[in-house]
C-alpha cells in the first residue's frame, strides 16, 4: 500500500452525482501547479479474507480471470488517460488485495502496456504488496525482470499464535523463507508490513516481532496498529485480549525507540525507513500530489490544468462489476471536484501525517490556496502547542503528532 489507515485508497469520499462547475465564492487563489504523477493499480483478490481487513479484497476462488483483469486494466488506464496527456508517472505501486497472486507474466504484461502509454521517470519505484504465503521458488527474479524494484510483504507478526489468530495463511517460517527467496533473486528493497496491540500480544512479544523484522536487513517498516474496521469479523465479534489503550500507548513509544535504535527514522504516523528509503509512493500521496487509480475500487487525485481543478475519481468495487465495464464510464464509481474551500483540510489530513511537515509555499502550489487563507487556523494551532512554524516551514510537534484528529479539525 499502501499503508492500511493512512491509504488515501482505503476510505472512499462521499460520492456525488459527478464532475461539476465551480459553484461556490474562491477562497483566494494561488496558481495550482500539477504535482508529480503516481500510477496506483489495485488487484483485488486474496487466498482468504483476514478478519480484521477492511480493503477492498475478495477471496479468490477456482481459477481467477488475470488474463482478463489486464485486459482491463489497460482499457481503464486508456479511459483515464486523457486527463494525464504529457504528465511523467514518478512511481507505481500495485495494491490489495494480494498482487503477488498474480504470476509475475501478467504484471510483465501490465507494465509493458502501461509503459507504451504513459511515460516513466528514470529509476521509476516500481512497488507490489507481496503476502508471504504466496511466494514461490524462482517468482521474485521474474517480478524484478517485469520492471518490479521494491517489494511490500505483508508480515503482520512473527508469532505463530498471533499469526493465528489473525487468520493469516502463513506461518513465520514462511515469512522468513519468503524474504530471503526475494533477497536471492536480488531484491535489495523492501517493506516489511507489521501490525502490533495484536489480541494477546504483550510489549516483550512486539519488540520481539521488531527484531524478528531487523534480521532480514529490510530498508523499511511499516508499524500499523491493529484497529477494529466496521464491517469486519474482528468488529462483529473481538477477539479476546486485544491491548487497552494505555497499553498500546506503550507498545507505541517502546517500539519507534527500537526502531530508532536500529536505524528506522520515523517520517509519518506509521512509517519508518533507514535514510534515502523511504517509500516515494506513499510520500506523494502525503505531500498531496496526484495519482491515477486504476482496478476495481482504486481512487485516484488529479489536478487537471485546463480549468486549474482537482478531481477525485473512483472505480467500481466489485471485481465482478469492474471486469465487465472497465474502460468505459460504467467503470467509474464517482467524481468529485475538490473545491478550493476543501483543499485545506484535505492537504492538512496528508501532510500533517509527515514528521517533517511540510513547506508552506508547498500548500499553496498544491491547493491553488493563498496561505494568507488559513493563517488564523495556522495561528490556533501554532498557540495550542501543536504546531512549530519557522522559515516558511510548518512542523507537527510532539503534541500535534499525538493529537493530530484535533489538529487537523482546525482546517475544517
Ligand atoms: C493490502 S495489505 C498488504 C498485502 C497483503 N494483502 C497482505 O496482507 O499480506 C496492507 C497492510 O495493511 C495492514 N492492515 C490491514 N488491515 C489492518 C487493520 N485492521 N489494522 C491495522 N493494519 C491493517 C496490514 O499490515 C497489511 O499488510
Ligand atoms: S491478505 Fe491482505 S488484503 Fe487480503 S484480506 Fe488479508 S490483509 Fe486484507
Amino acid at each position: 500500500m499502501n499503508g492500511h489507515p493512512s491509504a488515501p485508497n482505503a476510505a472512499p469520499p462521499a460520492p456525488s452525482s459527478g464532475v461539476e462547475p465551480h459553484t461556490e465564492p474562491r477562497p483566494a487563489s494561488a496558481p495550482l501547479h500539477p504535482p508529480p504523477l503516481s500510477l496506483y493499480v489495485h488487484l483485488p483478490w486474496c487466498v482468504r479474507k483476514c478478519p480484521y481487513c477492511d480493503f477492498n479484497s475478495h477471496e479468490g476462488r477456482g481459477a481467477l480471470p488475470f488474463d482478463a483483469y489486464v485486459d482491463a486494466l489497460l482499457a481503464d488506464l486508456d479511459h483515464d488517460l486523457p486527463l494525464v496527456w504529457g504528465r511523467t508517472v514518478q512511481s507505481v505501486f500495485f495494491g490489495g488485495g494480494t498482487p503477488s497472486l498474480f504470476p509475475p507474466c501478467h504484471i510483465d504484461r501490465f507494465l509493458q502496456g502501461a509503459s507504451s502509454r504513459l511515460r516513466f521517470a528514470p529509476g521509476c519505484e516500481v512497488t507490489l504488496e507481496t503476502n508471504p504465503g504466496t511466494a514461490e521458488h524462482g517468482r521474485f527474479e521474474l517480478y524484478q525482470q517485469a520492471g518490479v524494484n521494491r517489494l511490500s510483504f505483508g508480515i503482520q507478526s512473527f508469532d505463530d499464535d498471533c499469526l493465528r489468530r489473525l487468520g493469516r495463511i502463513h506461518d513465520s517460517r514462511e515469512a522468513d523463507a519468503a524474504v530471503k527467496l526475494a533477497q536471492d533473486a536480488g531484491f535489495d528493497n523492501f517493506n516489511l508490513d507489521l501490525m502490533y496491540a495484536l489480541p494477546q500480544q504483550t510489549l516483550a512479544m512486539a519488540e520481539r516481532d521488531l527484531e524478528r523484522a531487523f534480521a532480514l536487513q529490510p530498508t523499511h517498516v511499516s508499524h500499523y496498529q491493529l484497529t477494529l474496521e466496521p464491517n469486519t469479523l474482528f468488529a462483529a465479534k473481538p477477539p479476546a485480549g486485544i491491548p487497552d489503550d494505555d497499553a498500546s500507548w506503550d507498545m507505541q513509544e517502546h517500539c519507534q525507540a527500537l526502531l530508532a535504535a536500529n536505524g528506522y527514522a520515523q517520517y509519518e504516523v506509521s512509517a519508518y525507513a533507514r535514510a534515502g528509503r523511504q517509500c516515494a509512493h506513499n510520500l506523494n500521496y502525503w505531500r498531496y500530489g496526484d495519482y491515477l487509480g486504476i482496478g476495481a475500487g482504486a481512487h485516484g487525485k488529479l489536478t487537471l490544468g485546463h480549468d486549474e481543478s482537482i478531481l477525485r475519481r473512483w472505480k467500481v468495487k466489485h471485481p465482478g462489476a469492474y471486469l465487465a465495464s472497465a474502460g468505459k464510464v460504467e467503470a467509474i464509481g464517482g467524481d468529485d471536484r475538490i473545491e478550493p474551500s476543501r483543499r485545506p483540510f484535505e492537504f492538512m489530513l496528508n501532510a500533517l501525517r509527515l514528521v517533517e511537515g511540510f513547506e508552506l509555499d508547498l500548500f499553496a502550489l498544491r491547493t491553488g490556496v493563498a496561505v494568507a487563507e488559513i493563517a488564523p487556523q495556522l495561528q490556533q494551532a501554532v498557540a495550542n502547542g501543536w504546531l512549530a512554524i519557522e522559515g516558511g516551514h510548518a512542523r507537527p510537534t510532539e503534541a500535534g503528532r499525538r493529537f493530530t484528529n484535533d489538529l487537523v479539525s482546525l482546517f475544517l
